[in-house]
């Protein structure tokens, strides 16, 4: 099915279940290994079975492994607390919701735009390097170890880039470096002026600069989404009664400055300075009042990135409410959710091949990363590792 790169990359794009294995390398990444995981499953399998039963072993395996890792690793790495598992039950819908989709899963804030791949320079050659620095990667030399620096202009439509600079140290690096905080924050450069190339487009080639963020709320206008406080009380949460019992902050008014006109503070631009690190000038309570008025409007996306993170969490009370609403469906109504499947054992008993594997794992089965060189829990940034 696939090539040595691991999915068919057709020159405009790699193919994928999903257009969007194109939209970021790195995205690109994770599908291609998950790829050669299939191919690596279907070698294991004995010659006596048809292409058609391996491929559905494999199949079945893949699924499992990505199951078992959300559930194992990146839920809990996010902070999220599920109810535990009981068993198949039919009367759940697996369907996502419109909401999960439109306001809970859009988890932006936490996208970080400046990413770096620290590995060993033998990796490369002067022309390879070069070619990295003609592209727009920075290359910094310490020793016997290099580090390319990818600005985020380069990761979007871009699959080769993965083969350029090598989907093992691509991988490793994603688990070392730390994504931002899940908050009101979205980066600026990789996401609220982000220059999208429309791929597919053959000579002529649209572009569009995008603001993320402002699609957000839009989009959750566009869906019919409820307001915030309509939205909480949905999932079992008591409304908020000001912007400031949101935020968790102490007031939601502007400080007093006399070059401005009281009620016209929001337009200026340095309400958003920053006084010491992490700290604003202004409060998000206040410019979220001087932008809506009253809660009752506000939208439910703003809202929930507003709230403080919960303990242990990346997410305040509402974001996480919808995610583990959404994730315990996920697992309640699908009759082959791994926990429930037999065919599993089956495919343990006879071919020795097991789902439950951390992505780890999956990394150093299928690239040149040596397990020893990754976290245990890649979803964890441990800089010390690699
Ligand atoms: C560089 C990274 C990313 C970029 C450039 C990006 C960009 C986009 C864009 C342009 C949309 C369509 C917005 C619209 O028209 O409504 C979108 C939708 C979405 N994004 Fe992202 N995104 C990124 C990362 C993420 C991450 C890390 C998550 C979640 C963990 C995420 C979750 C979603 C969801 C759930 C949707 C809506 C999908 C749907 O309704 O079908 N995105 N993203």
């Amino acid at each position: 099915m696939t090539g040595p790169f691991g999915a068919i990359n057709t020159g405009t794009g790699v193919v994928a279940g999903d257009m969007r294995a194109n939209e970021n390398a790195t995205i690109t990444a994770v599908q291609t290994l998950f790829a050669r995981e299939h191919n690596r499953i279907v070698d294991r399998l004995p010659s006596h079975l048809s292409d058609k039963e391996k491929f559905q072993i494999a199949r079945k395996v893949v699924s499992a492994e990505q199951q078992w890792i959300t559930y194992h690793e990146f839920l809990p790495a996010m902070g999220v607390r599920l109810a535990p598992y009981r068993g198949y039950r039919p009367d759940v819908r697996t369907s996502l919701a419109n909401e999960f989709a439109t306001v809970g899963y859009r988890s932006h804030s936490m996208v970080r735009g400046d990413f770096k791949v620290v590995t060993q320079l033998s990796r490369y050659t002067q022309q390879q390097l070069d070619t990295l620095r003609a592209r727009g990667m920075s290359i910094t030399i310490t020793g016997s170890q290099v580090e390319i620096g990818i600005p985020p202009r380069l990761l979007p439509f871009n699959p080769d880039l993965v083969d350029q600079v090598q989907i093992g140290p691509l991988l490793q690096s994603f688990g070392l470096q730390p994504e931002n905080r899940n908050d009101e924050v979205v980066d600026e450069d990789t996401l609220r002026s982000i220059v999208f190339l429309i791929p597919g487009c053959v000579p002529r080639c649209l572009t569009a600069v995008i603001d993320v963020a402002a699609l957000d709320v839009e989009r959750g206008r566009d869906h019919g989404i409820a307001a915030y406080n309509d939205l909480r009380r949905t999932y079992g949460l008591a409304p908020k009664p000001s912007f400031r019992a949101i935020s968790g902050e102490t007031t939601e008014t502007f400080p007093a400055d006399p070059e401005l006109t009281p009620g016209d503070e929001i337009n200026d631009p340095d309400s958003l300075d920053y006084v010491r690190p992490g700290v604003r000038r202004t409060t998000t309570a206040a410019r979220l009042k001087a932008i809506y008025g009253d809660v009752s409007g506000l939208d439910a996306v703003v809202g929930m990135m507003a709230e403080p993170r919960l303990p242990g969490s990346e997410f305040g009370e509402l974001q996480h409410a919808i995610w583990k609403r959404q994730f315990e469906a996920l697992h309640d109504g699908d009759r082959f959710f791994y926990a429930n499947d037999p065919a599993l054992r089956v495919i343990k008993a006879r071919y020795g091949i097991d789902y439950r594997r951390p992505l780890g794992d999956v990394i150093a089965a299928n690239t040149d990363i040596q397990r020893a060189d990754l976290a245990y829990d890649v979803f964890r940034a441990h800089p010390s590792v690699g």
